[in-house]
């Protein structure tokens, strides 16, 4: 099977989204168990439908910067599992469009607080257990956004930085202890954030903010989540064991343009 991932135990953060679920129905068709965390009250439906063998699935409730609800997610992961191999550090939101002078600044500390502390404490409470193990493979959520600049996104875009420098501060300090530390960086997707994001950058307008973003990508499209949750694959698996510390665009050429 291609890149296969049996037996190995993934957790997943943000896993009744797009990007989260697609990716836990990919690892766990080449063979991982997934134990899937999002926040209070989010939809888990489609994604126990999506994997409908309950001993291949935990679901769990945290919100990520929940330090203790989220310690226990991840005690309660390796209670059931033994280990995780696998941790794709996936939560996140988009915050408000504005410009700068305009942002609304509790807006910009609430995506600070889930998109870069929501992601140091994954790393944080999630290394400990890859480290006692030996290995481990840990793939966060960056963005396009964590490369380039984008109007109107100031501080979707500053996390998603803080993400990339997030990522090479765990891979440089952990790669002697087997632990292999990488983001990826989608372009625009097609899903629930894309749309908003379309939304609040011109009111009443997504649709056609939608095809003008789609023009200004080579492929002349959005990218799907599966093809999101394929790059995520890739990196968890043992045929990725030495890509440590990169930032992996799936973003159909939109920033080699
Ligand atoms: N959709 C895109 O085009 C795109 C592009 C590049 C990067 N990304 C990134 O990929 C990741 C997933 O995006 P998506 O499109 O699946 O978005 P989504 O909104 O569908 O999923 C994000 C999930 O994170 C959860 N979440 C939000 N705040 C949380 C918190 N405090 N605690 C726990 N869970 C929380 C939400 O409930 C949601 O289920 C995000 O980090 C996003 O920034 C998305």
């Amino acid at each position: 099977m291609t890149h296969s991932l049996t037996g190995k135990i993934a957790l997943i953060t943000g896993a009744a989204g797009a990007i989260g679920m697609a990716t836990a129905r990919l690892l766990a068709e080449r063979g991982a168990i997934i134990a899937a965390t999002d926040i209070e009250g989010a939809d888990f439906g489609p994604l126990r439908s999506a994997i409908p063998d309950a001993g291949r699935l935990l679901v769990l409730e945290a919100d990520v910067t929940d330090e203790s609800g989220f310690a226990a997610v991840v005690a309660t992961a390796v209670e059931k599992f033994s280990t995780i191999d696998i941790f794709f550090n996936n939560a996140g939101i988009e915050g408000p469009v504005a410009p700068i002078p305009d942002f609304p600044t509790d807006g910009f500390r609430k995506v600070m607080e889930v998109n870069v502390t929501g992601i140091f404490l994954g790393l944080k409470l999630v290394i400990p257990v890859m480290a006692k193990a030996g290995r481990g493979s840990i793939i966060n959520a960056s963005s396009v956004a964590g490369l380039t600049g984008s109007p109107g996104l100031c501080a979707y875009v500053a996390s998603k930085h803080a993400v990339l420098g997030l990522t090479r501060a765990a891979a440089v300090e952990w790669g002697a202890k087997g632990i292999r530390v990488n983001c990826i960086n989608p372009g625009p997707i097609e899903s629930r954030m894309m749309a908003s994001i379309e939304e609040g950058a011109s009111p009443g307008a997504a649709a056609a903010v939608h095809d003008g973003f789609a023009a200004t990508i080579p492929m002349k499209r959005y990218g799907t989540p599966t093809e999101v949750a394929g790059l995520v694959a890739f990196l968890a698996s043992d045929d990725a064991g030495y890509i440590n510390g990169g930032a992996y665009t799936v973003d159909g050429g939109m920033t080699a343009a």
